[in-house]
């Protein structure tokens, strides 16, 4: 056994994570006299949110008519009926109240002539049930609303007391012999000393894991630590299948060109200068959901009307936008354009390419952001002590596939809505659980077993196979071939993780060590994600199959659930939840409306 002093901290709830989601369930738990700690492997204004752009979507209808029921039925086309029905009602519903909470938190959002937050239309947002025109749904504050909505989530959380442990890696979960979460272990960063956080209740809000692909817009620190932790725990993931690839990422290094281009006025072109996307939606045209998009711009791209002297990209037009808009409502990708693509936007087309951007499956969790461990008798089974927010979540709103802006407003809600839950059962006045020993031991030998690694395989050797083989096998469309060869590759990629060889053995800023704790996290999730993807023999959002390429609701409206066990995945399946919070009686939505069909924009 690993020999290793650590310091006990004591907490009502420990958060994991310092992002939207991460900063709002702190903030709301703080707010309700909660002890709370909140854990985070960078400083909390520099977590991945900051990268968000264009906006966060909630029916406040100040640019036009708008409803929650409309932008239900939007989350539930978008998803392709895949989402989970009660959550999506609880997203939509809850969006207004909770993009003013932020408004009043001190959130600076660009205001209309009148003072109102600004709108503006993104994908697959639309009016009349997607019978009426696109909608001006996503609050904006310019291009930097992630950026907004951190800095005052943060300076908020201060402001209530919560505590923050800032520059620690989270390793493993401490679980109960009955399988409780009663905290996690943790190594500070910077003195090499360990930690671990004892609390009644543990939240994962620990992001995505886009660094499992080669190229993609998430932060290198997008490693998915928390389903990882989960996945070690013995615990599920859901729905990992379904990536999502932002239409527009700048070509080459993959830097996000928000969606709000395209709301604000952008448009795509080919080789050949057409607005190519007339053709494929010819209602919402570019501002079709993101899923089908980028099939539009990959279908264009392999029948050679892509631009570039390898046909291998396609344009993004602003120049023809007044400078003054984009000088207002779109400066942050102005500069990007110019530092990663020497591009001007005034004056020239931006080359972008569908690129890896968010993960729709994550950690199960029903609505109020309790971790669930469904069995085939209990679907809906809760694992005491344990939630999950954010994008380390999956709720599931998003289903098959998300659209912009839904993203920062899951973060928020759901983070809120953790908040209340853990309010209605931590108690502050009863005793902490007492740790159970093994579990703190069996994370500590962990981390000493790769701590003196001492394989053939260098981690980024390895990471990167792992990376090459998802971004080509588990890529925009998918076949039975990439897929069974994605699953083979991975295998054996999962395989060499015995064989790592960690060169630094000091425990003070030790990158290294902390690279292959990361890569021990997005393992898991990229096993779960190409075996899911292997056995869904349908297409469905970003599911895109080519060997199956209808949705089919008979066999597939059903959520996977991969359990992870070193390179091996086993699957079983959950029912979608297709009841509503409340009935048409109750001013709920009429269940016709949301009914499965064909999804067209
Ligand atoms: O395009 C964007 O600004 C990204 C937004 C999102 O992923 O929700």
């Amino acid at each position: 056994m690993a020999a290793y002093e650590f310091e006990t901290h004591e907490y009502d709830v420990v958060v994991v994570g310092a992002g939207g989601a991460g900063l709002r369930a702190t903030l709301g738990m703080a707010e309700q006299g909660l002890k709370t700690a909140c854990v985070t492997k960078v400083f909390p204004t520099r977590s991945h949110t900051v990268a968000a752009q264009g906006g966060i979507a909630a029916s406040l209808s100040n640019m036009g008519p708008d409803h929650w029921q409309w932008h239900m039925y939007d989350t539930v086309k978008g998803s392709d009926w895949l989402g989970d029905t009660d959550a999506m009602e609880y997203l939509a519903r809850e969006a207004p109240k909770a993009v003013y909470e932020l408004e009043h938190y001190g959130v600076p959002f660009s205001r209309t002539e009148e003072g109102k937050i600004y709108q503006r239309p993104f994908g697959g947002h639309t009016t009349e049930f997607g019978e009426g025109p696109p909608v001006q749904r996503t609050c904006a504050a310019a291009d930097r609303t992630g950026h907004a909505i951190l800095h005052t989530l943060y300076g908020q959380s201060l402001k209530n007391n919560a505590e923050f442990y800032i520059e620690y890696f989270a390793i493993d979960l401490v679980m109960s012999d009955e399988g409780e979460c009663q905290g996690v272990v943790c190594w500070k960063l910077d003195d090499g000393t360990l930690h671990v956080f004892n609390a009644k209740m543990v939240v994962l809000a620990t992001g995505g894991y886009g660094r499992a692909y080669f190229n993609c817009t998430s932060a290198h620190t997008c490693t998915g630590d928390g389903a990882g932790m989960v996945a070690r725990a013995g615990l599920p993931l859901q729905d990992m299948e379904f990536v999502q690839f932002h239409p527009t990422g700048i070509f080459g290094p993959g830097m996000l060109i928000t969606e709000g281009a395209r709301g604000e006025g952008g448009y795509l072109t080919n080789s050949e200068g057409e607005r190519f996307m007339e053709r494929y939606a010819p209602t919402y045209k570019d501002l079709a959901s993101r899923d089908v998009v980028s099939r539009c711009m990959t279908m264009e791209i392999r029948e050679g009307r892509g631009v570039g002297p390898n046909k291998d990209h396609i344009h993004l037009h602003l120049n023809h936008l007044p400078p003054e808009t984009l000088a207002e409502r779109l400066p942050g990708i102005s500069e990007s354009a110019q530092i990663f693509a020497g591009v001007d936007l005034t004056k020239e087309p931006i080359p972008v390419l569908p690129t890896v951007h968010y993960n729709m499956g994550g950690i199960p969790t029903n609505y109020w952001g309790e971790v669930m461990s469904p069995t085939t008798k209990e679907p809906n089974k809760v694992v005491p002590g344990l939630m999950a927010v954010g994008e380390a979540g999956c709720a599931s709103v998003h289903g098959a596939n998300r659209l912009g802006s839904n993203s920062l407003i899951d973060l928020v809600v759901f983070g809120r809505a953790a908040a209340i839950r853990a309010g209605q059962v931590v108690d502050a006045a009863a005793p902490i659980p007492v740790l159970n020993m093994a579990s703190v031991d069996a994370a500590l030998d962990r981390f000493d077993g790769l701590r003196n690694a001492n394989g053939s395989i260098e981690t980024a050797d390895l990471r990167l196979e792992m990376q090459k083989t998802m971004q080509e096998d588990a890529a925009v469309f998918r076949t039975d071939k990439s897929l069974s060869e994605g699953v083979e590759k991975m295998t054996a990629v999962a395989a060499k993780m015995g064989d790592l060889k960690v060169s630094d053995r000091s425990l003070v800023w030790n990158t290294d060590l902390m690279e292959t704790l990361e890569l021990t996290n997005l393992m898991p999730n990229a096993l779960a994600t190409i075996h899911g993807a292997e056995a869904r023999k349908e297409s469905r959002g970003a599911h895109a199959h080519e060997d199956y390429p209808d949705r089919d609701d008979k066999k597939w409206r059903k959520h996977t659930i991969a359990h992870v066990d070193g390179n091996k995945v086993k699957l079983t399946y959950r029912p979608v939840v297709v009841d509503p919070l409340t009935t048409e009686a109750e001013g709920g939505i009429d269940m016709k409306k949301i009914a499965p069909k064909a999804r067209v924009y």
